[in-house]
């Protein structure tokens, strides 16, 4: 492969999923990876099989689907999570074996190894691995607060058992650029077998330097980074894939590298992952934030008409964004919004057409325009109503100023129809508390998100709810004109992926009972 050439190794699914809240279904995990292999992602690390009985599957299926993408599973350093690894990865044409064990003298100390028991034990699962799989990548966690020595130690034992990638985490998002590019820089001098092998970098965003990090140890010599789409993962997430393949080719001048990335696919990808893992997108995020091309003050405006150039150092269309935004009314038609639907980058069915056509009129009966924003709003909250054992029928709400709100909710459950009446502390909490009348449960409302999507007193809400019980998480979107109406059926479709999650759980499905760090 050419020097400058980068490889994008995706974690969406594995690291990006394992944020507290992003736990995917089992077709969204296949949904997502259809995507990413079409966009060009070198490998994606589909999962964590021995995790749970759902993670091997979802890596086993994607592994079955792969077009393009090598798909790689994350194993510890035992041999059962190599042998399961092994088995989820088998039928994809291209497969890696990614097994680490974390070497800081903080995570040594989590299995009590010593320095020379962790080096056996790296020794024996990587040549186990390789035997295994004739692609493996190993990662010493915890490498940036890793002793020096020991760290050149460990990385050599690894390429000598066969390792064909050494990554090198910075886990907990510790270190600044300078430090990244020189750490891949003297590993790659120093540690005897490193030019057989390519050098990865896997970044954390704790103090904000991920995509600086990854790009300065590619200065330094790594020629794989790894991400997640909107910078997805634990704490303040991983680097994102779309700041460090826009940043290599908006700056090739200074940063002479490139990947196999269609980056107008960005945008598609950066919306589905948004949607399927409920972690809205903050609208001043580099890249695909909502108004990362907004220009709204007087002088860029200006500025922008007279050349585009003043104020954008990125085309819209090479992430995926059309330039047109003309709004739809009640009279377009359903060709028409297919194409406004491709032109956003969204590929839809005949079938799912025709029931987005439906609440697009409905939309477009209650608002005079139907803007962009709008369209995305009803593809974010095309929720599978047909399995859903909730329906929310009908919702009317009093509210007013020196009284409780009252709320009179029609709702189908498991296929009958009931109503509750319930007084709250304003119209939300007489909603939900109604629903809970109609579908009692102990879920904790973690996090309630009202957004305006478009300008205007029509505007559509979009409402992003979080819901925990006993451990398991899911998240709910809605839009809709009416802002209690938007969050009602937030709610609900919360309270839905938890009933899917809770019935999946009783074979594992979608449970994580191994967490990664429990390095045992
Ligand atoms: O952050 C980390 O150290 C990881 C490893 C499993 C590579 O995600
Ligand atoms: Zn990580």
């Amino acid at each position: 492969m050419d020097n400058n050439r980068v490889v994008i190794f995706d974690t969406t699914l594995r690291d990006g999923e394992q944020s507290p809240g992003a736990t995917m279904t089992h077709d969204e995990k296949l949904e997502i990876a259809a995507m990413l292999d079409d966009m060009g992602v070198d490998i994606i690390e589909a999962g964590f099989p021995i995790a749970s009985e759902g993670d091997f599957r979802a890596v086993s299926e994607i592994a079955k689907n792969a077009k393009n993408s090598r798909i790689c599973g994350l194993a510890r350093a035992n041999f059962a999570d190599i042998d399961r690894c092994a088995e989820a990865i088998k039928h994809a044409e291209l497969n890696r074996i990614h097994t680490f064990i974390g070497t800081s003298p903080l995570h040594r100390a989590i299995p009590n190894l010593t320095k020379d028991e962790m080096a056996d034990k790296i020794h024996e699962t990587v040549s186990h691995a390789r035997n295994l799989c004739d692609n493996v990548q190993w990662s010493p966690m915890d490498a940036t607060r890793t002793e020096w020595d020991y760290l050149c130690r460990v990385i050599e034992i690894a390429i000598k058992a066969g390792a064909t990638t050494i990554n090198i985490p910075d886990t907990v998002g510790y270190t600044a650029p300078a430090e990244s590019a020189d750490l891949i820089k003297r590993l790659i001098e120093t540690v005897p077998g490193a030019d057989d092998v390519i050098f990865a970098t896997h970044c954390h965003n704790d103090l904000g330097m991920a995509t600086a990090n990854s790009l300065a140890a590619v200065a330094g010599g790594a020629r794989q980074i790894e991400c997640t789409i909107n910078g997805l993962g634990e704490r303040a997430g991983n680097t994102a894939l779309e700041e460090v393949v826009m940043a290599m080719k908006t700056r090739n001048d200074i940063m002479p590298w490139h990947t196999g990335i269609d980056t107008t696919k960005i945008m598609a990808v950066s919306r589905r992952v948004s949607t399927v893992s409920g972690f809205l997108v903050q609208p001043n995020k580099a890249i695909v934030g909502k108004n990362a091309f907004a220009h709204e003050s007087g002088i860029h405006q200006d500025g922008m008409l007279k050349n585009r150039e003043n104020f954008e150092i990125m085309r819209p269309e090479d992430i995926g964004l059309s330039g047109t935004s003309l709004p739809l009314g009640k009279h377009s038609g359903r060709a028409a919004l297919r194409d406004k639907l491709q032109h956003l980058g969204y590929e839809i069915g005949d079938n799912q057409l025709k029931d987005l056509f439906v609440r697009f009129k409905d939309l477009a009966d209650r608002k005079k325009e139907v803007f962009d924003d709008d369209i995305i709003a009803l593809m974010r909250t095309d929720q599978d109503a047909e399995n859903d054992r909730l329906k929310l029928i009908t919702l009317r709400v009093t509210c007013g100023t020196g009284g409780p709100a009252d709320a009179t909710l029609v709702m189908e459950v498991d296929g009958e129809e009931k109503t509750a009446i319930e007084h709250g502390d304003g119209p939300v909490d007489a909603a939900f508390k109604a629903i809970r009348k109609l579908h009692p449960n102990t879920a904790r409302l973690e996090l309630y998100q009202v957004h305006a999507v478009t300008e205007g007193t029509d505007a559509q809400a979009t409402v992003s709810v979080r819901l925990s019980e006993d451990g398991i998480v899911s998240t709910g979107e809605s839009a809709d004109t009416d802002t209690v109406v938007a969050s009602a059926k937030a709610y609900v479709h919360a309270l839905n992926r938890q009933l899917v999650r809770r019935g999946k759980l009783g074979e594992g499905a979608d449970a994580k009972e191994i967490n990664y760090k429990d390095l045992a």
